[in-house]
């Protein structure tokens, strides 16, 4: 587990060591409304060249950008309905892949599926900063 406490601004430090060492994968964030949970995936997929506009999938299942970075939003999605509708079959493309809202039971999932998953739990700290807690399974 490696902890992270950061900025807007310092957001930078913490998506080039996940890029580093999480080239292809799920990561799971979760965190209360508003903690930064998009604003992360925005960071990373600009980091990743990214260039179509990063909004959080929270009406349709998945958003697939260029590069191989999938986004995906599981809070108006159960984990059955999600993975009724064939979803760890798309996570298991190669590619970096942003669950937000996921929870211990599709990480449990997805290890038993032999898919690499890592969770960032990120925290409110104060108005200008946040705490990333980082865990690969
Ligand atoms: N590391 C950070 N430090 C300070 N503010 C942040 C940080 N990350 C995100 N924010 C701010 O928090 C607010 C909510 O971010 P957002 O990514 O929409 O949250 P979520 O997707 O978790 O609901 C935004 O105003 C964003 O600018
Ligand atoms: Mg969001």
């Amino acid at each position: 587990m490696k902890t992270y406490t950061l900025s807007l601004n310092e957001i930078d430090t913490i998506v080039r060591d996940i890029a580093k060492e999480f080239k292809s994968g799920v990561v799971i964030l979760r965190g209360d409304l508003a903690t930064g949970k998009t604003t992360f995936v925005k960071k990373m997929a600009l980091y990743l060249g990214v260039e179509e506009e990063v909004t959080s999938p929270t009406f349709s299942l998945q958003h697939a950008y260029s590069k191989n970075v999938f986004h995906y939003d599981m809070y108006n999605h159960g984990l059955d309905h999600f993975i009724s509708l064939g979803m760890l079959e798309e996570l298991e493309k190669e590619g970096l892949h942003f669950i937000e809202w996921g929870d211990e039971k599709i990480i449990e999932i997805l290890m038993e599926a032999g898919i690499d998953v890592m969770s960032i739990d990120i925290e409110k700290i104060s108005t200008d900063k946040r705490e990333y807690k980082l865990c690969i399974y």
